[in-house]
C-alpha cells in the first residue's frame, strides 16, 4: 500500500477551511471608474453594510495603497499596470483567506482589468463600473486634481490627458449622478450577499 508522502500536518489549510471558519465566502469586489466617480465612497459604504451583516471585509483603496505598498509608483501606463498587478495579487491572497476584498482603483484599461481578473480568477472577481460621467466628476473635483490637470500641472490625468476605457463586461454598473450613495450601496449589497453568505442549515 502506498504511503501518503504529505502527512496531514504538512498540508496547507484550504480556502474552504477558512471560509467555513468565517462563515462567509471570499470575493474580490473590484470598483473601476474615473477619479471622483464615487468608488471610495461606495467602497466605504459597502464595507459598513457588509459589516452589519456580520461579514469580514478589507478595503484596498488607490489613495491609501499609493501612500504605502505602492508608494514607489506613479501614473505612467507601466506604473499603473504594476499598481494593479500588486493589488490583484493582494486581493487574491485576501480572498483566498475568505475575506471580502473591496478594491477601489481607476484601473483604466481593458488590459489592466483583464490582468486583475486573470490573477484573481473569474469566479472570484466581481466588477463594478462606477460610470458617473466625467462632467460630474470634474464638477465634484474633490481633490482639485481635474483643475490641475486642465492647467497642465498634472500630466497623464485619467479622463483628461490619459485614457479611460469603459468596461464592456462589468457585473454591475452604478452611476452615482443618478443614484444616491444609499441606493447604490443597497443595490451592490443585495447583489453581493448571495455570493458571500454561507447558508447555515
Ligand atoms: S490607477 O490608474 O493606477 O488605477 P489609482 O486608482 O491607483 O489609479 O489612483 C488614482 C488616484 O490617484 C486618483 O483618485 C487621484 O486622487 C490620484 N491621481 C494623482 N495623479 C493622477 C493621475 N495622473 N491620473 C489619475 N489619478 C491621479
Amino acid at each position: 500500500m502506498s504511503k501518503n508522502i504529505f502527512p496531514e500536518k504538512d498540508r496547507f489549510l484550504s480556502r474552504s477551511d477558512k471560509e467555513t471558519l468565517l462563515k462567509q465566502k471570499g470575493l474580490v469586489v473590484w470598483f473601476t471608474g474615473l477619479s471622483g466617480a464615487g468608488k471610495s465612497t461606495l467602497a466605504l459604504a459597502l464595507e459598513r453594510n457588509l459589516h452589519k451583516q456580520g461579514l469580514l471585509t478589507q478595503i484596498l483603496d488607490g489613495d491609501k495603497i499609493r501612500n504605502g505598498l505602492n508608494k514607489n509608483l506613479g501614473f505612467t501606463a507601466e506604473d499603473r499596470n504594476e499598481n494593479i498587478r500588486r493589488i490583484a495579487e493582494v486581493g487574491k491572497l485576501f480572498s483566498d483567506c475568505g475575506l471580502i476584498t473591496i478594491s477601489a482603483f481607476i484601473s483604466p484599461t481593458h488590459a489592466i482589468r483583464s490582468m486583475a481578473r486573470e490573477i484573481i480568477g473569474d469566479d472570484n472577481f466581481f466588477e463594478i463600473y462606477v460610470s458617473t460621467p466625467i462632467e460630474v466628476c470634474e464638477q465634484r473635483d474633490p481633490k482639485g486634481l481635474y483643475q490641475l490637470a486642465h492647467n497642465g500641472i498634472i500630466k497623464d490625468f485619467t479622463g483628461v490627458s490619459a485614457p479611460y476605457e469603459p468596461p464592456q463586461d462589468a457585473d454591475l454598473i452604478i452611476d452615482t449622478s443618478k443614484l444616491s450613495v444609499k441606493e447604490s450601496t443597497k443595490l451592490i449589497t443585495d447583489t453581493i450577499l448571495p455570493k458571500v453568505k454561507i447558508l447555515i442549515t
